[in-house]
């Protein structure tokens, strides 16, 4: 697949301004456009809500470089609109400021993960049907597992939206499962988050990466995902650079540069 950038003309003499927020992977700048914002994607990997971490080179170009190509993937495939407005270097989103809806929603295709620990489910059992699961995004909390009625109860999001929620996953799930499939991928599980945009419209936002989903190569179960730092089983840089070579066909080395400001 040729490597794309995402850019429009929309991000013309957009310029970076203060940090908003810094997270685990990524921090989040204000810009002179009160529509916008800046992120920048580190090599920081953390597991267990944090509680192991370690910089791994070349992991936020990969995820950069992978997420922005996937959100494209969703507008055009899926016909579900992302916050993406233009990759600004290969390691920098410019994005739609939008209103982060606090429910996290997990897509599952197979068994792993919580879903193997809070229900005894065995790990790789294929799942009759996608399986769209709501989180609280809690770091407190530890992102605990929600169902409708907290969500409504608490304010978290309305009726429509968590309808919209379900729907949209659904309809990258089967968009994003066809997309690794034709790569000998098996698409186990991954996280998406939405915002609020202009108040009427839900944004895909956040990112599409081998840190949010589980990624299994086909035949021999392989992780390619970040399950190899959680398990301490192989170097995830070197993981991250192979997936990114096996989506845009070629080495990690000699990829092309991201559009200028
Ligand atoms: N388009 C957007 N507009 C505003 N905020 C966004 C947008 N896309 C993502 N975010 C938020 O920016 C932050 C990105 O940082 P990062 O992913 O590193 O956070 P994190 O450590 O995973 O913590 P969190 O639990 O908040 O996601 C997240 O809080 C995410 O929800
Ligand atoms: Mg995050």
């Amino acid at each position: 697949m040729p490597e794309l950038h995402y850019t429009t003309p929309d991000h013309a003499g957009v310029t970076q301004g203060p940090l908003l927020h810094e997270g685990k992977a990524k921090k989040v700048f204000a810009t002179n456009r009160d529509d916008l914002v800046w992120i920048h994607f580190k090599d920081d990997a953390t597991a267990f809500n944090g509680v192991k971490r370690a910089n791994i080179g070349d992991k936020g170009a990969v995820n950069a470089r992978i997420s922005a190509h996937l959100l494209r993937h969703m507008e055009t495939a899926a016909g579900v609109p992302s916050h993406m407005v233009a990759e600004l270097s290969e390691r920098d989103h410019l994005c739609k400021k939008v209103d982060i809806i606090p429910v996290e929603v997990v897509v599952r295709n197979v068994a792993a993960g919580s879903l193997c620990r809070r229900l005894g489910i065995e790990q790789g059992r294929v799942l009759p049907r996608p399986l769209v699961e709501f989180f609280y995004k809690s770091d407190e909390l530890n992102d605990p597992l929600i169902n409708d009625e907290n969500a409504l109860m608490f304010g978290w999001a309305e009726a429509w939206e968590l309808a919209y929620l379900r729907a949209a996953a659904l309809k990258v799930n089967e968009a994003l499962v066809a997309f690794w499939d034709e790569l000998d991928v098996t698409l186990v599980d991954y996280k998406l988050e939405f915002g609020r945009w202009h108040g009427n419209q839900i944004l895909l936002a956040d990112e599409i990466t081998p840190d949010g989903s589980r990624l299994w190569e086909k035949g021999t179960q392989k992780s390619l995902d970040k399950d190899v730092f959680r398990k301490d089983i192989g170097d995830l840089g070197d993981t991250y650079r192979a997936l990114f070579a096996r989506v845009f066909g070629h080495d990690f080395a000699e990829r092309a540069g991201g559009a200028a400001v």
